[in-house]
């Protein structure tokens, strides 16, 4: 498969249906998480036998793990279905649909908020490893760990920028509010 073919498989998610996009971001994202992140605890519990430098390491992780499941459970049944509900309107002609949560620029600024929480434990994460490069000597267990942890850093900061960059932004003018 050359590598134009593989991008004409990616949609432009700027103009591509919102409920795609946040299909996409459950399917792709959400569910990446719920897998790894018990994944990766798993891998902490056992690198800490072997590596110190672990504990510190872990403390980071499972703060971040807590946070991120209440993130998704915000994500997923409050602002998601507020985003479907003011599309739906607006496909409809209808004005937006009231909300507890006042406008939806709120829930937002929460996640926002969140994401800048979770971006300064990776880079807290990254400076405890020394950006997760393992040396010569290090454990099998330790290793696996940071790879997940590799790994996990780089599917958040596109899943973050997808929200931040993409989904927000056009979340905001359904609501008639400028990006
Ligand atoms: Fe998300
Ligand atoms: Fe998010």
């Amino acid at each position: 498969m050359t590598h134009a073919t593989y991008r004409t498989d990616v949609p432009d998610w700027t103009s591509a249906p919102i409920g795609g996009l946040i299909r996409h971001i459950l399917e792709r994202h959400h569910e990446y998480l719920r897998a790894a992140l018990p994944r990766i605890e798993g891998l902490a519990v056992e690198a800490a036998q072997w590596d110190d430098k672990v504990l510190a390491l872990q403390r980071t992780f499972l703060e971040l793990k807590r946070e991120l499941e209440s993130h998704l459970w915000k994500e997923e049944t409050v602002l998601f279905p507020l985003v479907l509900a003011l599309d739906e309107a607006r496909a409809a002609g209808r004005p937006a649909p009231s909300s507890h949560c006042g406008s939806v620029a709120n829930p937002i600024r929460v996640m926002e908020f969140e994401h800048d929480s979770a971006k300064r434990a990776l880079a807290e994460m990254r400076r405890i490893t020394g950006g997760y490069s393992a040396t010569g000597d290090a454990s099998e267990s330790s290793q696996a760990l940071y790879a997940g942890l590799a790994e996990l850093e780089t599917d958040l900061f596109e899943h973050i920028r997808l929200e931040n960059d993409v989904l927000f932004p056009r979340t905001a003018q359904l609501e008639g509010r400028p990006a």
